[in-house]
């Protein structure tokens, strides 16, 4: 890996799961690191646990403005971004019949509005330092997976994003990456892990025998933004052991 020293790196959704553990990772090669996210309690027990290269942002990423509130509070604290995870995302499984136009909007509004606002405020800043932006998916982007209408294509929309933002972004030297968890060992899947069917159903579908841990997601987000992938764009790379290959 890169020595990350002087690098800086916003992860949406930072203090815990996936996002935390990428962090931690960041941190150990050097980087400083904004996580962000709604709780603040939450927020504050991170930062304490990554040290003092870690700064802390409240905020919603669903909400008008407040990408562009971010990325400024950020610039205005460390003067740079190097790169932008849009990790932070939400989902709720079940038939579509069960499920409100709150939380339609709801899902949309995080998973997809939030990573568009978020590389569209980060784009000046990202073409100063030649950057990258990482998204997180999902392996149900394009694996069949009942239940997950609206969760699976919000995405599906990400992964698309990810080459269409890519192919604008390119000329500016801002590479656009995404990485597809399988099913990883966080509070967001707290009920699945529970169903003891499911789980041992998805364990028996994964090659590799297990669930995820979140360093194993933060491992293939910090082999995207190394610059030995500089040639390596527009692409949405799974991260789950082969499951929904
Ligand atoms: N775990 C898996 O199996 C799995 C599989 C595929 C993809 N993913 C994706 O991985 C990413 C991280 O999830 P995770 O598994 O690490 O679960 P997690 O621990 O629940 O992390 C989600 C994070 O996003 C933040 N967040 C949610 N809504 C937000 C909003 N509107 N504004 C700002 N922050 C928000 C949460 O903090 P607050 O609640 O404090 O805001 C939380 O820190 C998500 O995009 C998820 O869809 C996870």
């Amino acid at each position: 890996m890169e020595n990350l020293e002087n690098k800086v790196i916003l992860i949406t959704g930072g203090g815990t799961g996936i996002g935390k553990a990428t962090a931690s990772a960041f941190i150990a090669n050097g980087a400083k690191v904004v996580i962000t996210g709604r709780r603040q309690s939450v927020l504050e027990e991170a930062t304490q646990k990554l040290g003092p290269q870690a700064y802390a942002i409240v905020g919603d990423v669903s909400k008008d403005g407040e990408p562009a509130r971010i990325i400024e509070e950020t610039i205005r604290k460390f003067g740079r971004l190097d790169v932008l995870v849009n990790n932070a995302g939400t989902g709720k499984m079940g038939p579509l019949s069960e499920t409100s136009d709150q939380d339609i909007e709801s899902i949309y509004r995080t998973n997809v509005f939030g990573p568009l606002a978020f590389a569209r405020e980060a784009t000046p800043h990202l073409a100063n330092s030649k950057g990258a932006i990482i998204n997180i998916s999902s392996v149900v982007a394009r694996g069949m997976m009942p239940g997950a209408a609206v969760y699976a294509s919000s995405k599906a929309a990400v992964d698309h994003a990810t080459r269409l933002i890519a192919a604008e972004l390119g000329p500016m030297g801002i590479r656009v990456n995404a990485v597809a968890p399988g099913l990883t060992d966080t509070e967001i899947t707290a009920d699945v892990k529970s169903n003891e069917q499911m789980l041992g159903m998805i364990i028996a579908q994964t090659p590799m025998g297990r669930i995820g841990e979140p360093e194993d997601i933060a491992n293939a987000v910090l082999l995207l933004a190394d610059n030995r992938a500089g040639w390596i764009t527009g692409q949405s790379v799974q991260a789950g052991g082969g499951f929904l290959l």
